[in-house]
């Protein structure tokens, strides 16, 4: 197969033939588009190092010191924030950052600023360490716009973290510079930490720039945490890798100090794909990836177009669409009248915070076949209600 058909390969009955949560949950013909994870084979590159690690029995205790030298030239190379080994830690995906960042920084009574819509885990970590939420809300008729004059208002003494993601899942916006900038000077003027999630940072439209609020400045650089994985990109979620940087010393330490006797640097198989992964190597892979993106895109937006009660945000960044149905129903009633009637899953618009009810989430990192079949399905579906 050509690199190029890579992307646009999978058919349903490929991938329910490979082991995975996403299809292996419900039987044919229900087409799941829930969980944020690509319907793509994976990349030949991946598979081959992961076999020559298990040949050369690469399974010994080991070290993850030249998985972290990779990923410090990425963050430098890519980022724009020159750090070393010494300021990454190895992590099982993105999520364990949200959790140490609020732990090492919140006392309870403290505040973290949270996105509405956010990505669960922002919200979800802000009790268990007895600290408020302070909602930060980002309205779809404003094109999701981070109103930064706004958080200026929401902020207090009080608050010591922002919970940040961009790309922005699931408003598929990609922050600009001046939005960043913007936040950052919040942050620097209050001494507020910033937890920037940009797992997505390789999944972005119409020739967007990827800009990480660490590389705006020495001051914001000290005060942010950024994490990363190789989740969206490649499909490979099961390799449970992702990676963070800070440059302040003492929160690495603190972060250590955290984790040490529940987290042990990253697997041998983990450590035998990173450095390609985040190399400039897989370059032909995130090209191809975007330029499928931007088809699938235009299929999704031309047939979103013809149902009458539904607006979306334009995809921006990300492979999850967030589109909102105005047929008086909960997002919950209507995922289950979806999958009930038409058997395609999406993920209830509610569980993103109260601005996302009446919305519904679709991954649609997927073929061209399947995206037309769900809008196919969807449309006949959405009809009967009308
Ligand atoms: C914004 C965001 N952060 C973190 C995660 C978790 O990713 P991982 O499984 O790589 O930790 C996801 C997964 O969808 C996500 O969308």
């Amino acid at each position: 197969m050509s690199k190029e058909d890579l992307f646009n390969s999978m058919t349903p009955e490929t991938m329910r033939s490979r082991p995975g949560l996403k299809w292996g949950r419900d039987p044919s013909p229900y087409i799941p588009l829930f969980i944020a994870a690509p319907d793509f084979p994976i990349a030949p590159e991946i598979k081959s190092a992961l076999i020559d690690a298990v040949q050369r029995e690469d399974l010994y205790y080991n070290t993850d010191t030249g998985t972290r030298e990779a990923m410090a030239e990425k963050v430098a190379r890519f980022n724009g924030v020159e750090a070393t080994a010494d300021d990454i830690m190895v992590i099982q995906g993105v999520d364990p950052s949200i959790w140490l960042a609020a732990n090492y920084v919140c006392q309870p009574g403290d505040e973290i600023v949270v996105t509405d819509p956010s990505y669960g885990p922002f919200t979800e970590v802000v009790p268990k360490v007895g600290a408020k939420p302070v909602v930060w809300e980002l309205d779809l008729d404003e094109g999701y716009r981070f109103d930064v004059e706004g958080l200026k208002e929401l902020v207090t003494d009080r608050t010591k973290l922002i919970n940040l993601c961009n790309p922005h899942n699931p408003c598929g916006r990609v922050l600009t510079r001046e939005e960043l900038k913007g936040i950052a000077d919040v942050a620097v003027d209050n001494g507020i930490v910033v937890i920037s999630d940009e797992l997505w940072e390789d999944v972005i439209f119409d020739g967007r720039e990827h800009v990480s609020i660490a590389s705006l400045n020495p001051e914001i650089e000290r005060l942010t945490v950024t994490s990363w994985g190789v989740s969206k990109t490649f499909g490979v979620a099961g390799l449970q890798l992702g990676y963070l940087c800070t440059k302040d010393e003492e929160m690495m330490a603190g972060f250590k100090g955290l984790a040490r006797l529940i987290q042990r640097g990253s697997s041998t198989l983990a450590k035998a794909v990173a450095p390609m992964m985040l190399g400039e190597e897989m370059d032909w892979w995130r090209k191809g990836l975007k330029e499928h993106l931007h088809k699938i895109r235009a299929i999704c937006e031309k047939r979103l177009d013809e149902m009458p009660r539904v607006t979306y945000p334009k995809l921006q960044g990300t492979y999850a669409m967030f589109p909102r149905f105005d047929y008086g129903k909960s997002s919950k009633e209507l995922a289950d009248y979806l999958r009930e009637e038409a058997k395609i899953g999406l993920s209830n618009g509610a569980g993103y915070g109260k601005r996302g009810e009446g919305h519904l989430r679709m991954i649609v990192a997927t073929s061209e076949a399947i995206m037309t079949e769900v809008l196919d399905r969807m449309e006949s579906a959405l009809k009967k209600l009308d």
